[in-house]
């Protein structure tokens, strides 16, 4: 991929299913060096259990997508959706807000190539400006730690730290929006 330099456009647009192609290489790209230095196997699971086809088809049918593109080609995608539409299950969320369905920002990941250039905090602005309610949650991998400081320096907070003692935890963070 050829990489941005200053001053070059970055068009942000609605995701649909002509981009699954394209998801799946942005993944290629950004998983292994995100997670791979947390837990290798986990960054394996990730992209053969969910940065494949028929779960990008799920997703793209129950929760909107954001893109970013560089001269036409995908850098970085965002989504939202509900915690209920989830094709995971939670069994171990406790909501401390209870009777909330979450609206949760299940992705932000730009190609590593185009980092520190402020595509995830427009996507994250954009997504924002979609929620319906007074919050937007989110989930961080335990240790992913320059992630978690993009999330806490644009206004996300710690809730709660889950998870099933074989794969890293899941630290879910929230932001007040209203
Ligand atoms: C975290 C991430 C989404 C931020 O997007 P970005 O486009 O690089 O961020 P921006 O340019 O808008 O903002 C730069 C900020 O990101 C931080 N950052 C995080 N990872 C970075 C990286 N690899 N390179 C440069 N900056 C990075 C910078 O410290 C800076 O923070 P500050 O403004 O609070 O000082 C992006 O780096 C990414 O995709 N990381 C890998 C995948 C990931 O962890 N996604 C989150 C899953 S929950």
């Amino acid at each position: 991929m050829a990489e941005a330099t200053v001053g070059d456009v970055v068009t942000v647009r609605r995701g649909a299913t002509d981009d699954i192609a394209a998801f799946r290489a942005l993944g290629e790209a950004v998983v292994p060096p995100t997670y791979g230095p947390i837990d290798s196997a986990y960054a394996q699971r990730m992209l053969d259990e969910w940065w494949v086809p028929e779960v990008f088809e799920t997703s793209l049918a129950r929760n909107v997508h954001l893109v970013a593109e560089v001269d036409g080609e995908v850098v970085a995608l965002a989504n939202l959706g509900r915690l209920s539409r989830s094709y995971r299950d939670f069994p171990h969320v406790t909501d401390p807000h209870a009777g909330g369905d979450r609206e949760v920002m299940w992705k932000l990941y730009v190609h590593p190539d185009h980092h520190g250039r402020g595509i995830g905090s427009r996507l994250l602005a954009g997504i924002e400006a979609m929620v319906e309610g007074d919050e937007l949650w989110l989930e961080v991998v335990a240790g992913n730690d320059r992630a978690y400081d993009f999330y806490r320096a644009r206004g996300f907070e710690e809730v709660e730290r889950v998870g099933d003692g074989e794969w890293p935890d899941d630290v879910w963070m929230v932001k007040r929006l209203r």
